[in-house]
Parts: C-alpha cells; sequence; structure tokens
C-alpha cells in the first residue's frame, strides 16, 4: 500500500477518517504515521490508539523557522512516505520540507479555495456572507493554500449557522472526499497540468 504520513494540529477527524479506511488492503494507502507540532493535539490520541507511530516536532524547540521546517522534514522522511496529508495542520510548510517531498504534499482546507485561504476559511466565509462554501483538497506550493487543486465539495451556509455548526458539516463532506482521493491517488497516479492536479 501507498505509504501517508498525516501532519495534525487538532483533534484529527480527518485522521480518524484515514484511519477507519486504511486496514482495507483494497484502500491502497495506509497511514505510516502522524505528525504534530503540538504535543497536546488530540490527534496524537487517536493515532496511538490505532497503533500508529507518532512523532511531535515543535516550533519551539528549534532556533528558527528554517530550522524546524528541516526538522520536520526530517521527523517526516523517516516513515518513507510516498504521500505526506496535512490535514488540520496549522503551519505553514517551508522551503526544505516543499523539495524533500516534489508534489506528494497535500491539503486539506476548509473552504473552495482560492476563496478565503489562510487560517480562518470558515470564519471567513460566514463573515463575506456567501451562501455556498465547502473543502478544497489540494497540492501545497510555496504559497499559503495556493497550490494545484485536486477535488472540492460545497456545502452550504443556513441562516442560522455559527462557525462553530458549519464547520462541523463542512468537516462531514471534507473527510468523505480526502478519503475517497487519498484512495484514488494511491490506487492511481497524480500529475500536475498546469494549474491543475490530474489524478489517473
Ligand atoms: C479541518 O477542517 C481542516 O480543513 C482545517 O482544520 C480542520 C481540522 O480538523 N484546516 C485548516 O483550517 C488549515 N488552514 P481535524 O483536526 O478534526 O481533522
Amino acid at each position: 500500500a501507498h505509504r501517508v504520513v498525516v501532519l495534525v494540529s487538532g483533534a484529527g477527524s480527518n485522521l480518524a477518517a484515514l484511519l477507519a479506511a486504511h486496514d482495507d488492503a483494497a484502500y491502497g494507502a495506509r497511514v505510516v504515521a502522524v505528525v504534530s507540532d503540538r504535543p497536546g493535539a488530540g490527534a496524537l490520541a487517536l493515532a496511538r490508539a490505532a497503533r500508529v507511530p507518532t512523532a511531535v516536532v515543535a516550533p519551539a524547540d528549534f532556533a528558527d523557522r528554517p530550522g524546524w521546517d528541516r526538522g520536520l522534514a526530517e521527523a517526516v522522511a523517516v516513515f518513507r512516505p510516498e504521500l505526506v496529508v496535512s490535514a488540520g495542520f496549522m503551519r505553514i510548510l517551508g522551503p526544505t520540507f516543499l523539495d524533500r517531498f516534489p508534489a506528494r504534499v497535500l491539503n486539506t482546507h476548509p473552504a473552495l479555495l482560492p476563496s478565503f485561504p489562510g487560517a480562518h476559511g470558515v470564519r471567513d466565509a460566514l463573515a463575506h456572507g456567501v451562501a455556498v462554501t465547502g473543502a478544497t483538497l489540494h497540492l501545497v506550493d510555496a504559497g499559503v493554500d495556493t497550490g494545484p487543486i485536486i477535488a472540492q465539495v460545497a456545502v452550504a451556509i443556513e441562516a442560522d449557522d455559527d462557525e462553530a455548526s458549519l464547520h462541523e458539516r463542512i468537516k462531514v463532506a471534507e473527510r468523505a472526499m480526502l478519503v475517497d482521493w487519498v484512495g484514488r491517488i494511491a490506487r492511481g497516479t497524480l500529475t500536475i497540468e498546469g494549474r491543475r492536479a490530474v489524478v489517473g
């Protein structure tokens, strides 16, 4: 199976969905490690419960950002991933990391990019007053949520939504999309054609 390392900072609902899928050999992908920037991330407990190796690479343990970026790349490379999935990882990946895993790093974002990039995709969509938002799976490049788009799913905003209720509904659609496309990529090929990421 395709070796997948998942990067996490938070609760890990996206990770949980991947862990629920990966025991099936036909799925084609296996989470071989979970790496976090935060020792307290709930996602780490989910990984441990699933007997998946974990590592923590905290910025506080490094002198500067490039040092942390190198440390993260080293920690992930140990697990020889064919795919790296940023699933609620709340930091920008630096050049050393991205050069180490060219065109192999995916990110899931809780908005329909290129609208509402950054750390508050759900809040920003609500504040703008859009009627439809969603989630985007994309390849990571040097920008913030700017890489080639692999897949998107739309979620309608309800009149009584707040950030929490909307994010919860987005997450349901987001994790289904993530599991679907990580499997497709693992069983097929991922190429970049201009601005598009094509899975064949
Ligand atoms: C997900 O909705 C993910 O798209 C978002 O954080 C959530 C993590 O949930 N990521 C970002 O906002 C990145 N800018 P999880 O920890 O339950 O998977």
